[in-house]
């Protein structure tokens, strides 16, 4: 079970980062490829933003394509060894502050203070104890208005059979029960989707949800299923990832 014990001592202690993350971007074919052809085209209505506040940022895979798209940066990891990474790998960013914590509180951003937060490929090992704390901590970062897209397990709902490979995901995790948690938090769905990981069915969800504002007219949520994620994948790594090495 990924509990937080086992992410401290996985990503602190135990793991290389000799290519600081870039070997997980490997069936796009490579991390500007996967950025240009997978993440920036759910995220552009978001980008540029304000403030961007970004949840376990890891060696700064991400952090290298948002530091650019922002005024104000915050990167918060529970391993203060990945935060030193990060402090080193980005030591010309004078917009972007790094922090350690305790892998459930984001008490180092101040509150109604983002426009966009976002965690990719870290939170899918988090359980629901960790998600239920991040997405009210989420909640109260953002501005009235803001909006949040975290990465994070399906497991629970993904139907994986037995033996299958499960990529180290939380069991107790599912779309439903982030929607759930959400809703119970005061946040409005923008959009979730369910998408396969590598060769796993369905395994992973990517949920954006917003901070509401006054009276704005919420648009009804977006909810897909996306069987064809690792496809995405191999397709850019075939045809974009390519223009990358120009
Ligand atoms: C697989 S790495 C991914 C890093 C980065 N997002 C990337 O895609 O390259 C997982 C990262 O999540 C961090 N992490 C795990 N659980 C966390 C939590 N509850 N809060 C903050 N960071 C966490 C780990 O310290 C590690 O840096």
């Amino acid at each position: 079970m990924p509990d937080l014990s086992w992410n401290t001592s996985l990503w602190g202690d135990n793991y290389g980062w000799e290519e600081a993350g870039e070997e997980w971007s490997v069936p796009w074919g490579g991390s500007e490829a996967q950025w240009y052809g997978s993440l920036f085209p759910r995220l552009h209505r978001l980008l540029p933003a304000s403030s961007i506040l970004e949840i376990a940022p890891g060696y700064g895979r991400w952090t290298r394509f948002l530091l650019p798209n922002c005024e104000r940066y915050l990167g918060i990891d529970l391993n203060a060894s990945c935060v030193e990474a990060c402090r080193n790998r980005f030591s010309n960013a004078s917009h972007a502050r790094f922090e350690s914590n305790d892998g459930l509180s984001l008490a180092a951003a101040p509150d109604a203070s983002f426009d966009v937060v976002f965690s990719f490929d870290s939170l899918v090992h988090a359980e629901i104890d960790v998600l239920q704390a991040y997405v009210a901590e989420i909640l109260r970062k953002l501005k009235p208005g803001g909006t949040a897209f975290i990465h994070h397990s399906n497991y629970a709902q993904s139907q994986l059979v037995e033996g299958q490979n499960d990529h180290s995901r939380a069991h107790s995790v599912s779309a439903s029960a982030v929607a759930d948690l959400v809703s119970v938090h005061g946040g409005q769905m923008v959009v979730q989707e369910v998408v396969t990981w590598i060769d796993a069915a369905l395994l992973d969800c990517l949920t954006m949800f917003r901070r509401p504002a006054g009276q704005a007219e919420v648009p009804a949520p977006v909810h897909l299923s996306n069987p064809y994620f690792a496809d995405e994948a191999r397709l850019i790594a075939h045809f974009q990832a390519p223009y990358s090495a120009i």
